[in-house]
């Protein structure tokens, strides 16, 4: 299999002007926020308090590990073209960042991940039962988390998203090991897992800060492309990357029987041998590290990883678009440079 490189997206494919100021780090994207993100890790560190043996380091663990804090940033940062309260702010931030880890833990349950953020999952170090109702606990912290922000809609939103996110887990489950699903449900499903919750951040930050309805309908488009963009360049990295860049191991979604863009895109101008092998490793008969391996490189070798690359740019660009007429405040740059960061990123 050819080496990964996990550049995808070349400097001179870029088209704004923001592209050439290349490798901001998310510390220095997300600096007008700092205060706010400094306050959830305080809000999440209050949560992990289930006092049980094993439980209780390993929640501490999956909740320090972090991610990259993507959500609960765009959520403060949809609020700073307002003026707003932090302290109701943080709770809806964590609550947002803790759906999202609560979510994880339920979904490396169901797909058997051992290996989340480069640490071992929750379900790897105990029964499944129980890491079942961990989640649970955890989906419930958040559910409380989400009623602190003093606005009815803002709590609405988040059990909406919820909603959503079930839904469309649930399609995936049905769908997957099948060759019938077609990118327009491969769009929809991405917006359940992924968008929605992005979409989510994005409209509640501006709902609590009280932004007038354009605002708030303009921030809530830009953070769900940005969530469609991130999450086919997660499919992307999936197909494209080192286990070590991404911290769970690559060819998971063919493994899973789940059809993503590149290989959507792959399958098109794929020759009906080609077309079989992959159908033999979605469809369940031969999920062999050979089989996997063979597909991806078949995957990388074709033009489907640029083409997909070309897509999650033009979510980033409709994302970009929503907000060019904003005021110019310290959070717009901030969310312009997050949707270039978004496309270029390697992890
Ligand atoms: C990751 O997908 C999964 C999600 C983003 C959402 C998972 C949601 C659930 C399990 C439903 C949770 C229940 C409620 C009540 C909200 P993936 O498996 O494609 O990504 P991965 O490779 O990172 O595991
Ligand atoms: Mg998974």
């Amino acid at each position: 299999m050819r080496a990964p490189s996990g550049k995808f997206l070349e400097p001179n494919a870029m088209t704004s002007p923001s592209a050439s100021q290349k490798s901001l780090t998310l510390q220095q994207i997300f600096a007008p926020v700092a205060d706010g993100l400094i306050g959830i890790n305080d809000a999440l560190r209050g949560i992990a308090t289930l006092d049980y043996p094993i439980v209780k380091g390993s929640v501490e663990a999956i909740i320090a590990a972090g991610g990259k804090r993507l959500r609960p940033a765009i959520l403060f940062l949809c609020a700073n073209f307002h003026n707003y309260d932090l302290e109701k702010l943080v709770p809806m931030a964590a609550a947002i960042e803790l759906l999202h880890t609560a979510s994880l833990v339920h979904d490396d349950t169901i797909d058997n991940s051992l290996i989340r953020r480069g640490l071992p999952t929750l379900n790897s170090v105990m029964d499944e039962g129980t890491t079942v109702l961990v989640g649970d606990f955890l989906f419930a912290k958040s559910a409380v988390l989400s009623t602190m922000g003093g606005k009815m809609r803002a709590t609405r939103i988040f059990a909406e998203s919820l909603v959503t996110i079930s839904e469309g887990e649930i399609e995936q489950k049905f769908s997957s090991h099948h060759m019938t699903a077609t990118i327009d449900q491969y769009y929809k499903r991405i917006y359940s897992k992924t968008a929605v919750l992005f979409a989510a951040a994005g409209e509640i930050g501006a709902v609590v800060a009280d932004a007038p309805e354009d605002e708030i309908e303009r921030l809530r488009f830009y953070s769900k492309q940005l969530g469609m963009a991130f999450q086919v360049v997660d499919d992307i990295l999936d197909v494209h990357s080192t286990a070590e860049q991404i911290g769970k191991p690559t060819g998971g979604d063919l493994r899973q029987g789940t059809m993503t863009l590149p290989t959507f895109l792959y399958m098109e101008k794929a020759s009906p041998s080609e077309q079989a092998d992959v159908e033999r490793v979605i469809e369940g008969f031969d999920r062999s590290d050979a089989a996997v391996n063979a597909v991806l490189a078949r995957i990388n070798a074709s033009d489907a990883v640029s083409r997909a690359a070309q897509v999650a740019r033009t979510f980033v660009e409709e994302a970009k678009s929503a907000i060019a007429s904003m005021p110019d405040v310290p959070a717009r740059r901030s969310l312009l440079d997050l949707a270039d960061f978004v496309i270029q990123r390697e992890y």
